[in-house]
């Protein structure tokens, strides 16, 4: 599988972005935030959606050089327009905003209107976490889930997620998809020419799937947990939590409205809800870090079934993940995710991206 130096897959984003008008910080800030997830091993939220993000900009339907607007706020809270802006743009705009509320009033929640994808979800909880805060974020997205009992998709994959800080520099993160994965996972199946697993997806007939094409081109995704007997209604329920936060609060577009799901979308901007959420443990009780260190500790402590296959907690993979790709230098690419971005590449009159 084709490898790429990390500066250079940070330097293909940056371009790519530019070259459809991105302001250079803007440009970095979302290239950032692509990146991690590529180290982090979460390649469908890397650099497998930057065709959205060129696509969504040459539309219109994102404006990169929007700046969000406050249009209400209290001591802790913030009602805020994303203007269409980039996922980074308004993500680094409302989880500060959220974190200034918190060091004053010990909480800060900010709910925001016309976004765009904001990528990981658990970016924005950890931005929160270090610096010191409780993080979480929340984001609504377009209907690909298919509601327990129902025929069609109205709920999206409505990732949850939060970052607690611990002693020691340790932290947990959760961070997930309601449905039993995030649909960029199963276009990165689509590019590795392989199946998914069974319980992702439904076909057109209403049954299972391993078909990845099959199952992206159909956009029915199972709910966290599966089929009723499985307790899928757990994930489609927490789907709706992640609505009322979002487009509940915001007044964004609610799922079942949103634009469908699509990488060179015709039906403008999707109008998306986002909640950023920063909490300052200090208001509660003292120990908080050691609190969460313990547990940490405990839970990689235990006897695992099988002694090559330790114990993790929420966050583990990801770092380490990190730290093995920093280390190395160089993210491993699916084949036809390469192609795809040299196709991209030519279109925007870039440099292609350089294999090692
Ligand atoms: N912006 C959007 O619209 C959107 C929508 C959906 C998902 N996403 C993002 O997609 C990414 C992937 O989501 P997903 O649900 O497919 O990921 P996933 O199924 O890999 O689950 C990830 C979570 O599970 C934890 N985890 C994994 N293995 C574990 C183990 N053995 N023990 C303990 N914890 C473990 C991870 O640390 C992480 O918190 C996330 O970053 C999410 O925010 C974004």
């Amino acid at each position: 599988m084709p490898e790429v130096r990390v500066e250079e897959a940070k330097r293909f984003m940056e371009d790519s972005l530019k070259a459809v008008g991105a302001p250079e910080k803007e440009a970095k800030a979302h290239a950032a935030l692509l990146l991690h997830a590529d180290l982090t091993g979460h390649f469908s939220h890397g650099m497998n959606r930057l065709e959205l993000y060129i696509n969504d900009i040459k539309s219109g339907a994102t404006n990169a050089a929007a700046t969000p607007v406050i249009l209400k706020e209290s001591a802790a809270t913030a009602w805020v327009d994303g203007c269409d802006g980039l996922g980074a743009t308004v993500g680094n705009f409302c989880m500060e905003l959220a974190i200034r509320k918190a060091r004053e009033a010990g909480v800060g929640i900010v709910s925001v209107k016309r976004c765009n994808h904001f990528g990981m979800a658990g970016w924005w909880a950890q931005k929160a976490q270090s610096e010191g805060f409780i993080g979480m974020a929340f984001t609504n997205s377009s209907p690909v889930m298919v509601p327990t009992r129902a025929k069609h998709s109205a709920m999206g994959t409505n990732p949850i997620s939060m970052c607690a800080p611990a002693d020691d520099g340790d932290s947990l993160l959760v961070d997930m998809a309601s449905t039993a994965v995030a649909i960029g996972k199963i276009e990165v199946q689509i590019h590795k020419g392989e199946p998914i697993p069974d319980g992702w997806a439904l076909g057109p007939d209403g049954k299972p799937t391993t078909d990845a094409q099959l199952a992206f081109d159909t956009g029915r995704l199972l709910p966290l947990g599966g089929f009723e007997k499985t307790s899928g209604y757990k994930g489609y329920a927490l789907s709706s939590l992640v609505e009322v936060l979002c487009s509940g609060l915001s007044g964004s577009k609610a799922t079942y409205n949103i634009r469908s799901w699509a990488l060179d979308s015709e039906e403008g901007p999707p109008n998306l809800g986002q909640c950023f959420v920063a909490i300052d443990p200090n208001c509660f009780a003292p120990g908080f870090g050691q609190r969460i260190a313990d547990c940490l500790c405990h839970w990689r402590g235990m006897e695992p079934v099988d002694p090559t296959l330790p114990v993790l907690v929420p966050g583990d993979k990801e770092r380490s993940n990190a730290e093995n790709t920093t280390k190395k230098g160089c993210i491993t690419y699916a084949k036809g995710q390469v192609d795809a971005l040299n196709i991209m590449a030519n279109r925007l009159h870039i440099k292609p991206v350089e294999i090692l």
